[in-house]
């Protein structure tokens, strides 16, 4: 896979969901379906998203024990999904468990992503409530070095740390970057952004993006301007 432009469909409902889609008559978007979604909609939303055609990231960040992560995975694997994700906090047995369990008979899996902080993490937090006293770059690295070990295929990080994420864990190592804007749109509550076309230059794989094509007036033309600067 490419790169490609995932569109966060954070919404509560089915319904809401599928006539969003429905808009999107020429290129299949690649979608991604969060916690929101699932335990809302249960795991028939993404066999209707998956019977449209879209390719799907299921953003549940898995974080249990190896064996629980293990028979959690291979039931999403089952959903024919073409990315999952989990806390690299769990440490490499559990990410290994994961990317075993996902593993098809045929030998295939979806790609497996490590979520390394959550961007909810300050410094402060990481010191005083985690007691991690180290700098947040370089936990985020080191998490990120842990994942590429135990095989898997990436991490969900900032577009700021795309570049250094290549450098550490190698080019062909994912990068799945949120916190897009487009220049001229509003930063909401996201605190360190980058437009589509800067994330392109940084070497990000994968953007997420969510309020700039879902709130947009027009989602399908907010979608083909992050197509047309970030890929094509
Ligand atoms: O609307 P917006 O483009 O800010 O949505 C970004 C999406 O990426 C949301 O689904 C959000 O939960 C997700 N995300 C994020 N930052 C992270 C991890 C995930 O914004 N560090």
């Amino acid at each position: 896979m490419g790169k490609d432009v995932i569109i966060a469909c954070d919404f509560s409902s089915a319904e809401e969901t599928l006539s969003f889609l429905d808009r999107f008559t020429g290129r299949k978007p690649f979608v991604k379906i969060g916690m929101e979604l699932f335990y809302s909609a249960g795991p028939e939303i993404v066999r209707q998203i998956k019977e449209r055609g879209h390719r799907i990231f299921l953003d549940l960040k898995l974080h249990d024990i190896p064996n629980t992560v293990k028979k959690a995975m291979a039931a999403l694997s089952s959903l024919d999904v073409d990315i999952c994700n989990l806390h690299a906090a769990g440490g490499s047995a559990m990410m290994k468990a994961a990317a075993e369990g996902l593993t098809r008979p045929d030998g295939t899996r979806p790609l497996l992503i490590a979520v390394t902080q959550l961007t909810s993490i300050d410094q402060k937090t990481l010191e005083n409530e985690l007691l991690i006293e180290k700098p947040l770059d370089r936990v985020v690295m080191s998490y990120a070095k842990n994942a590429v070990d135990s095989g898997l295929d990436g991490v969900v990080c900032s577009p700021l740390e795309a570049k250094k994420v290549h450098e550490t864990c190698g080019s062909s190592f994912l990068t799945v970057t949120p916190g897009i804007r487009f220049a001229d749109s509003s930063s909401d509550d996201q605190k360190r952004i980058m437009t589509p076309a800067a994330a392109k230059a940084e070497g990000c794989d994968y953007i997420v993006v969510g309020r700039v094509i879902t709130a947009a007036s027009d989602p399908v033309a907010a979608y083909e301007r992050c197509c047309a600067e970030f890929i094509d």
